[in-house]
C-alpha cells in the first residue's frame, strides 16, 4: 500500500515511523515532512515548499494522489482537515483519515465547539462569547471589579479566540490590564487575523491537565464509535515546574499516572458519550482522530477543547507504547469496523522531552548541527522524533541534521515506570548536541510541581 503522510512536525515523524511498520505498507510520502521523516524505513519527503493548509497546496495534494494511486492519506494538522483536504480527497474518491471541514469545525471555531458542548451536555467551563471589543472589556471590568476580601487574589479569566491561532489563541488573564491588552489586541488589532475577531470568556479551572486522544468513526450508515487511547500529559510551559512562557509542547508523558480507572469512568461518561451523541445527531462524516483536552478537578472531568487531530508532542509518547497495527487502525476507521479492532497497547510508561534551541520561544538562530550518537540511543532504546531539523549535511556522528526550528526534537523512551521512562530519556538526551540546545529536566519527573498540578499555564485551561 501507498500511504500519504500530511505535515512536518514531530507528531507526523511518529506517524510516519509507526505507518512504516506495517508488512502492509510500502512506501509513504511524507508532505513536506521533515529530517526526520525522510530517514525512516521505505519513506521519502517530497512537495517541500507547499502549504497542505492553502487551497493550491491542496490541489497539488490532490494531483500528487492521484497519479500516484496512494491507498491511503493520513493528515497530521488542524489547518488543512479546517480548509477542506478531506473533503476534496473524498469528493475524488480517495481514502483519507480526518474529519470533513464541517466536522473539524470542532476545533476550528470555538463558539462552534462551545455550542455543541452545551447542546448536548459535555461537561465543560462555563463559557461566554463576544464579538464586541467594548461588550467584552466591559464583562472583564465586571469580572476583575467584584468584591472579595482585601487578601484575596482575583480569579484569572481565561480568554480564547474563537478561530485557529496556531497555539497563540488563549490567554489567562490575571488582572484587568492583562485582559485589557489582550482584547486589544486580538478584537482591535486583530494580531492573530480573523481568528480574533470573536472571543470567548472561559471560567478557570484549577485542577491537572490530561490529553485523552481518540480514533472516531462516524459517518452515516456505519456503526459509530469513538475509541479513546491511553492518556497523555503535554506540558506546554517553557520552563519547569510550569513556569515561564506557552510553547508549543516541552514534553510529553503517557499513560497519565493520575488519570485513574475512577477518572477514566467520568471522562467516559461525561466527555466521551455526549460527544459521540453530538457528532450522530450533527449527521457529521468525521473518520479520524479526535484529542480531548481535559482539566480534571476532584476526579471529574471538564473539557477545555477538542481538536480534530493527534496531539504533538503527545504523539511522540504514545505511539511507541502502541502493539497494534497503526495502518490496520486507520483502514478500520475508514470501513466501520473500528468497534471491533483490538487496539493494544504496551504495559509500560513512556517519557518523550522535547529539545529545543535556546531563545525558544522568543528567536533563535536555525541551521545549527546536530551531533547524535545514534549507536548509544539505540542501544538504549530510545527513539528521536525530529521536529524543526532538515537534513542538511553537518553534524558529526552521523546525524546529518540541521536545526529549521525551535523545538528540534523529541526523544521518546519507555520504562517499567514514569521514573523509569524519565531516567532513560534524560540519559539519552546526553547523547544529542548542538549549540545552545536546552530542554526542560522535570518531563516525567514524579516529584516534580510539573505532573499537571495547576503551577500556572501547565495547569490552568490553557
Ligand atoms: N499538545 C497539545 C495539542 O496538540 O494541541
Amino acid at each position: 500500500m501507498k500511504i500519504l503522510v500530511i505535515g512536518s512536525g514531530g507528531r507526523e515523524h511518529a506517524l510516519v515511523w509507526k505507518l512504516a511498520q506495517s508488512k502492509k505498507v510500502e512506501k509513504i510520502w511524507a508532505a513536506p515532512g521533515n529530517g526526520g521523516t525522510s530517514g525512516e524505513d521505505k519513506t521519502e519527503n517530497f512537495l517541500m515548499d507547499i502549504d497542505p493548509g492553502d487551497i493550491e497546496g491542496q490541489k497539488i495534494l490532490l494531483d500528487f494522489a492521484q497519479k500516484e494511486k496512494i491507498d491511503l492519506t493520513v493528515v497530521g494538522p488542524e489547518t488543512p482537515l479546517a480548509a477542506g483536504i478531506v473533503d476534496k480527497f473524498r469528493a475524488a474518491g480517495l481514502a483519507i483519515v480526518g474529519p470533513d471541514s464541517k466536522a473539524a469545525r470542532l476545533e476550528s471555531s470555538k463558539v462552534f465547539s462551545n455550542t455543541f458542548m452545551n447542546h448536548y451536555g459535555v461537561r465543560a467551563p462555563k463559557r461566554k462569547n463576544f464579538s464586541d471589543p467594548a461588550a467584552a472589556i466591559e464583562y472583564a471590568q465586571g469580572h476583575f471589579g467584584k468584591k472579595r476580601r482585601a487578601d484575596e487574589t482575583p480569579v484569572p479569566l481565561v480568554i480564547k479566540a474563537d478561530g485557529l491561532a496556531s497555539g497563540k489563541g488563549v490567554v489567562i488573564a490575571g488582572t484587568l490590564d492583562e485582559a485589557k491588552e489582550c482584547l486589544s489586541s486580538f478584537m482591535k488589532k486583530s494580531s492573530l487575523g480573523s481568528a480574533g475577531k470573536n472571543i470567548l470568556f472561559e471560567e478557570f479551572i484549577e485542577g491537572r491537565e490530561v490529553s485523552v486522544m481518540a480514533a472516531v468513526s462516524v459517518s452515516p450508515g456505519k456503526k459509530p464509535v469513538i475509541k479513546p487511547f491511553i492518556s497523555a500529559r503535554d506540558h506546554k510551559s517553557r520552563f519547569e515546574g510550569g513556569k515561564g512562557p506557552n510553547t508549543g509542547g516541552m514534553g510529553a508523558i503517557a499513560p497519565v499516572p493520575d488519570f485513574t480507572a475512577r477518572i477514566q469512568k467520568d471522562f467516559a461518561n461525561a466527555i466521551v458519550a455526549p460527544t459521540l451523541k453530538g457528532m450522530i445527531a450533527e449527521n457529521m462524516d468525521y473518520r479520524g482522530f479526535i484529542f480531548f483536552g481535559l482539566m480534571v478537578k476532584d476526579d471529574q472531568c471538564y473539557l477545555l477543547e477538542y481538536n480534530v487531530r493527534l496531539g504533538d508532542p503527545e504523539t511522540q509518547a504514545l505511539l511507541p507504547l502502541l502493539d497494534s497495527d497503526f495502518y490496520e487502525l486507520c483502514l478500520s476507521i475508514l470501513d466501520g469496523s473500528l468497534s471491533s479492532f483490538n487496539l493494544k497497547w504496551k504495559k509500560e510508561f513512556s517519557c518523550a522531552p522535547v529539545v529545543v534551541v535556546s531563545g525558544y520561544p522568543g528567536s533563535y538562530p536555525k541551521g545549527l548541527p546536530v551531533a547524535m550518537n545514534t549507536t548509544r540511543l539505540e542501544k538504549l532504546g530510545a527513539k528521536v522524533f525530529v521536529a524543526g531539523a532538515q537534513r542538511g549535511g553537518g553534524g558529526h556522528l552521523g546525524s546529518g541534521l540541521r536545526t529549521s526550528g525551535g523545538r528540534v526534537l523529541a526523544v521518546s523512551c519507555l520504562g517499567a515506570d514514569q521514573s523509569e521512562a524519565h531516567r532513560r530519556a534524560y540519559e539519552a538526551l546526553g547523547f544529542i548536541n548542538f549549540e545552545g540546545m536546552d530542554y526542560r529536566k522535570d518531563i516525567g519527573k514524579a516529584s516534580s510541581a510539573d505532573n499537571g498540578k495547576a503551577d500556572g499555564s501547565d495547569g490552568g485551561n490553557g
